[in-house]
């Protein structure tokens, strides 16, 4: 009697369980929040606008962006790491937030390999050597000559310790000799006004933060951090043809929680593939120096272990340059 009751019942719902649609096709039913680590205006920030909008048209809903800054993006990649894993709460990060964090922070309450879930890489781009225009400097060589001339007077700007522009401040360090002030921002957004405004003089930003700004005059551009010169900037020269061979690339890409269910990280892949594919989102990164990654590259999968190859190399440079923050 019970027995067929039970089944009864069971019978009773399964038209209503059949007619929820899976998982996967759920999501996502509100708005997503992304967690950009850095100031509003700069190229973090710019990245997650661009790919956001895109990313949001292709699922349906929109992309709030959260900017949590403060300690050179590991407020905010701590906070996606301990958010619910429901693909309502991801991050936006790069080679400085995601790996050099890592080696370089000694009491992060998160882990960055095991604590995340990579959903896509997203494009690269390098850094551009530039200072303010009252330095009365054209080329590499006279630029580093009147730095080392006035090393006290000189400061530069980063986001912080572990970040890209601190991460290409080092390498700038390591290819001339030199070391100058560096003065932490919440990001490269501000640090690039304080440039123009002449209160710091020299930075080594990503260039898709500095070559509007370059392009416009309103401050100068010495070398690019790449092994060749790139369309977008032809007459820039490479820091080796400039004299000071320095090589960084910082690429960037998404994150969600632990846990996150591989349905939703697929689908939240999807959508930046098909970004990735739009001809006009393809142009407004190219133009600002930024190198595309491939969908077979972008797939979370690769992407993982691209993610833990780079990790193992910085990991061997940091502590070589002995770059840490207890
Ligand atoms: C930013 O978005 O402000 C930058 O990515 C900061 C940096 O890492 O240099």
């Amino acid at each position: 009697m019970l027995r067929r009751s039970v089944l009864a019942s069971l019978a009773a719902a399964a038209p209503a369980i059949l007619t929820v649609p899976a998982f996967g096709q759920r999501y996502p039913s509100r708005p997503i929040t992304l967690v950009v680590p850095f100031a509003a205006g700069g190229p973090t920030d710019l990245m997650a606008r661009i790919v956001g909008e895109r990313m949001g048209k292709e699922l349906g809903q929109q992309f709030i962006i959260d900017n949590t800054t403060g300690a050179a993006g590991t407020i905010a990649v701590g906070k996606v790491a301990r958010a619910t894993p429901d693909g309502y709460t991801i991050s936006i990060g790069h080679l400085g937030t995601h790996v050099a964090n890592g080696s370089i922070y000694k009491t992060l309450n998160y882990d960055l390999l095991t604590d995340l879930v990579p959903i896509a890489r997203l494009p690269s781009n390098p850094l551009l050597v530039v200072s303010s225009n009252p330095v009365p400097a054209t080329t590499l060589k006279e630029l580093v000559d009147y730095i080392r001339a006035n090393e006290s007077k000189v400061s530069g700007g980063t986001a912080g310790v572990g970040s890209a522009s601190h991460l290409g401040a080092l390498a700038f360090f390591a290819a001339t000799g030199l070391k100058y002030q560096l003065v932490p921002y919440r990001g490269t957004g501000p640090a690039v006004q304080d440039l123009i405004g002449n209160q710091i003089q020299v930075m080594v930003d990503q260039s898709s933060n500095s070559l509007p700004h370059v392009r416009a005059g309103k401050m100068r551009a010495y070398a690019v951090t790449a092994k060749a010169r790139s369309e977008a900037m032809a007459d820039i020269p490479t820091a080796a043809e400039a004299g000071y061979p320095m090589e960084v690339a910082i690429w960037h890409g998404l994150w969600a929680p632990k846990g996150t269910p591989p349905e939703i990280v697929n689908r939240l892949n999807a959508a930046a593939i098909a970004t990735l594919k739009d001809p006009d989102i393809r142009h407004r990164l190219e133009d600002l120096g930024q190198d595309l990654p491939t969908p077979e590259e972008m797939a979370p999968a690769a992407f993982a272990a691209f993610h833990r190859a780079e990790f193992a190399k910085w990991k061997k440079i940091l502590e070589d340059a002995n770059v840490k923050v207890e």
